[in-house]
């Protein structure tokens, strides 16, 4: 892959802590069912896993939501539950009901039989996408590889799809530790594979998503996710100097964790609505960048409130660092929804950038 830095290369520079001309801005979900056209992509291709195994058509609804909103980076459009799947469990998804594991784990035997996945053959397909999708960005726009984080992974693997308290998984961590964190071990080390065979095939910066890290207390956060976090920020190859692929660190409800995930060595923590984001940088104290945190709610209300909402939260973190617009990447403090208004994530592309110029 050539070394070429991309020609919007905001995104990057925000995560370096370097100065840009405004504040780079994307979206998690950017690509998905609030768009028309990924609806018909989606009606082509059959289903969700079909499009996400093919590389041409994931490419493809990657770069939907580009061609209609000024974007500073694409994000890989595939799923965190590739990597469990390619591990054996049989991944499918019950509409309606979200994903589901034919073999779930159920007990330390189920463990003890997991290995890592082999990269270029069983995730071949995702290696391919980001390949496919580099190669037609064209050094537009950086783009985004990603992983489920391994308490995250471990909650589907476990629990056999999504849950309510997380029951089955919590018991395995209180009831049998070692066997948990032989899970956890042995996900975190394909979590790391998968990174950097992502940053092999092209993707210039990684995001980790610890969806429910925020479901535990903290003793449990410390112990059954921040560890192997830590583990990956240490421990992830992601290049040197200029040509290093910033990692993220996304958690849901991680706002009492954020000096600890700034600490780790991640160079940028993301984190969601529930705390102000002066305070987050305050905390994050200039040894990491930011990313977030717009309610993703707020996209459900008018553009004027909207634009207000964007421009308290670019000020909140000047606020907290500072009085400097440096190191912050905005995002949604989480996922948007298949109802919101195309119209609405336009205005608030646009306020972002232009409440944020220089
Ligand atoms: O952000 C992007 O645009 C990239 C694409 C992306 C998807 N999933 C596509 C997807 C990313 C980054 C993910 C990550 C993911 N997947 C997470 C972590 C992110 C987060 O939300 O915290 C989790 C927990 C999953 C697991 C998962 N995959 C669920 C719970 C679902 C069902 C959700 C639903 O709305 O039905 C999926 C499927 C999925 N992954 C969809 C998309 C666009 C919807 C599939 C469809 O078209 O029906």
């Amino acid at each position: 892959m050539p070394a070429q830095p991309p020609r919007n290369d905001r995104f990057l520079r925000a995560l370096r802590r370097e100065p840009v001309d405004c504040t780079p801005v994307w979206l998690m979900r950017q690509a998905g069912r609030y768009l028309p056209e990924y609806r018909a992509t989606r009606r082509e291709a059959g289903s969700f896993l079909a499009m996400a195994k093919n590389p041409e058509l994931a490419c493809e609804v990657t770069l939907q939501p580009l061609r209609r909103f000024p974007l500073d980076a694409a994000i890989l459009f595939s799923d965190i539950l590739t990597v469990p799947d390619a591990m054996g469990l049989g991944l499918y998804f019950v509409e309606g009901e979200g994903p589901k594991f034919e073999h779930p784990i159920r007990s330390a035997a189920d463990i003890d039989r997991l290995g890592v996945p082999d990269m270029e053959t069983d995730l071949r397909y995702v290696m391919d996408a980001v390949r496919t999708i580099r190669r037609e960005l064209d050094g537009s726009v950086p783009l985004i590889g990603f992983s489920g984080s391994p308490w995250t992974l471990a909650c589907y693997m476990v629990e056999g799809g999504g849950s309510d308290n997380y029951g089955r998984v919590k018991s395995l961590a209180l009831n049998e530790p070692a066997a948990m964190h032989r899970l956890l071990s042995v996900v975190t080390d394909a979590v790391i594979a998968y990174l950097r065979a992502q940053h092999q095939a092209g993707a210039q910066a990684l995001q980790v998503f610890d969806t429910w890290g925020g479901v535990l207390s903290p003793a449990m956060y410390r112990e059954f996710s921040l560890r192997y976090l830590k583990r990956i920020a240490a421990e992830l190859p992601r290049g040197d100097g200029a040509e290093r692929a910033p990692l993220i660190l996304f958690g849901k409800g991680n706002a009492p964790y954020v000096a600890d995930l700034a600490a780790s060595g991640a160079e940028a923590v993301g984190v969601d609505w529930t705390i102000e984001l002066g305070d987050a940088a305050r905390a994050v104290g200039g040894r990491a960048a930011l990313q977030g945190n717009l309610d993703p709610v707020t996209l459900y209300a008018q553009p004027e409130a909207i634009r207000r909402e964007v421009g308290r939260a670019l000020d909140s973190y000047r606020d907290g660092n500072g009085g400097s617009r440096e190191g912050h990447v905005f995002n949604l403090g989480h996922g948007m929804s298949p109802d919101m208004d195309p119209d609405h994530v336009a205005a608030l592309v646009q306020a972002v950038h232009e409440l944020s110029a220089r």
